[in-house]
């Protein structure tokens, strides 16, 4: 399988990887030998991921972190750097989304959820660069089917 061997050693961050998709993606780069770097603000639950992630024979370090925040973006993606010496693979996936129609969304959700995604994208996008080996290596598409056409 593509997963399987592409990803085998390979170094990849994971925004919101406390729960849902993050987490999934988190637990199947895990299972393929990736070591794998876990942010999103709820330790627990990222700890709990890690765990999860050691159990399979995995590597994970876990990282709490606001990422509509740059300092501690740029905090995480140094401290993974630095455990791991590299990073291949950005999964820029942390976001809020309240199900409704527009129509229905209080003011304040609206611009949690633009705020979330439009701070999250520049904060991770310019760490991705400067933290890889080589910018144009490190790949932070947000859909599995974008990064694995990269090796
Ligand atoms: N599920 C869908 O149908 C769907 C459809 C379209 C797009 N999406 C997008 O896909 C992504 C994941 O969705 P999901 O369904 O898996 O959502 P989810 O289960 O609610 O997970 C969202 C993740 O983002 C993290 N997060 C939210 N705000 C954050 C912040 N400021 N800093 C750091 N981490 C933050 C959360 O962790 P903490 O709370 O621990 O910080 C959590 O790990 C989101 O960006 C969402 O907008 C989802």
């Amino acid at each position: 399988m593509l997963w399987t061997s592409d990803f085998r050693g390979k170094t990849v961050v994971v925004t919101g990887a406390s729960s849902g998709i993050g987490r999934e993606t988190a637990l199947a780069f895990g299972a393929v030998g990736s070591r794998v770097a876990l942010l999103a603000r709820r330790r627990a639950a990222l700890e709990s991921v890690a765990r999860d992630i050691s159990r399979h024979g995995g590597e994970a370090l876990v990282l709490p972190t606001d990422v509509t925040a740059s300092r501690a973006v740029r905090a995480a993606f140094r401290a993974a750097h630095a455990a791991f010496g590299r990073l291949d693979v950005v999964v820029n996936n942390a976001g809020v989304l309240i199900p409704a129609p527009v129509t229905e969304l209080r003011a304040a959700d609206l611009r949690t959820m633009l705020r979330t995604a439009s701070r999250r994208s520049a904060a991770t996008a310019r760490r991705s660069s400067r933290s890889s080996a080589s910018p144009r290596r490190c790949a932070w598409r947000s859909t599995a089917r974008r990064y694995t056409s990269r090796w």
